[in-house]
């Protein structure tokens, strides 16, 4: 898969058409809260200015030819913030999923959802049933939303979900197809922004051969240049997944 500019050509921009584009990006959306604090503002503000981020990214990611774009919007664990800090991450959400709504014939994203949905609200939980069910005809570039993910918990799910349906075979091939990530490939490339060198438990059964690519940059001042930028790294490095060259 090449590049497809569609009048993305910016001066100082390498020309990236003889560079492959990763199939599948993974990004952990971190650093709205200390962006926010940078700023004097309260981290609120962050959340709303990492939404504006997203929208952004994610329309990029559909210019350039990527296929899969699979983000960490709230983990199982960020349930531990202050309820004030959670409803503004989930109201954020809901505006977010009002508006894409109203744009999906425009935009023609498909949108899906991975993680525990049961702990959300109703309302959150109809409007990301409609998105899905409506998003579902377009393709050309799927963007997975990680909300109330962890990658302990999908792994024990899927054991749970495989040790259920009685199927006396496992292999790594099945397990996969018990994963929220169920027929889609393997992120290749995974992008931390916001200063921390961790995984904090995003993709642990997908991420095995992925490429690792961490950034300085918070997730609100993250741009399309700088997604350009860990394109550029991710090809220059060179996968092995334990064989040699
Ligand atoms: C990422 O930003 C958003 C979520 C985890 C929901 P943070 O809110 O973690 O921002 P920092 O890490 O505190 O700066
Ligand atoms: C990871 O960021 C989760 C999301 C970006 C949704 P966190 O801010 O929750 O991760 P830690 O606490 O720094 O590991
Ligand atoms: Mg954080």
């Amino acid at each position: 898969m090449k590049f497809s500019l569609f009048g993305h050509k910016k001066r100082g921009v390498p020309e990236p058409s003889e560079r492959a584009v990763p199939r599948h990006v993974a990004i952990i959306m971190d650093g709205n809260g200390r962006w926010a604090a940078r700023r004097g503002l309260p981290r609120s503000a962050g959340h709303a200015a990492g939404a504006e981020t997203f929208r952004r990214v994610a329309t990029y990611c559909k210019s350039i030819g990527i296929e899969y774009l699979t983000v960490y919007a709230f983990s199982t664990e960020n349930w531990k913030r202050p309820p004030e800090e959670v409803d503004v991450i989930m109201e954020l959400l809901e505006k977010y999923l009002i508006e894409a709504i109203g744009k999906m014939e425009r935009d023609r994203v498909k949108m899906k959802f991975f993680g525990d949905l049961s702990a959300l609200s109703d309302k959150l939980r109809a409007l990301i049933r409609e998105t899905e069910e409506i998003s579902a005809k377009f393709d050309g570039v799927q963007v997975n939303i990680c909300v109330n993910y962890g990658g302990r918990g999908e792994i024990l799910r899927a054991a749970r979900l495989w040790r259920d349906s009685g199927a006396p075979e496992l292999t790594d091939e099945l397990f996969g197809g018990y994963m929220y990530s169920a027929g889609v490939p393997d992120p290749d490339l995974v992008i931390r922004p916001g200063e921390e060198t961790r995984v904090s438990n995003f993709l642990l059964w997908q991420s095995a051969y992925s490429e690792l690519y961490f950034t300085d940059t918070l997730w609100p001042d993250f741009t399309p240049r700088e997604l350009d930028k860990a394109i550029s790294v991710y090809n220059s490095r060179e996968r092995r997944y334990g064989g040699v060259l």
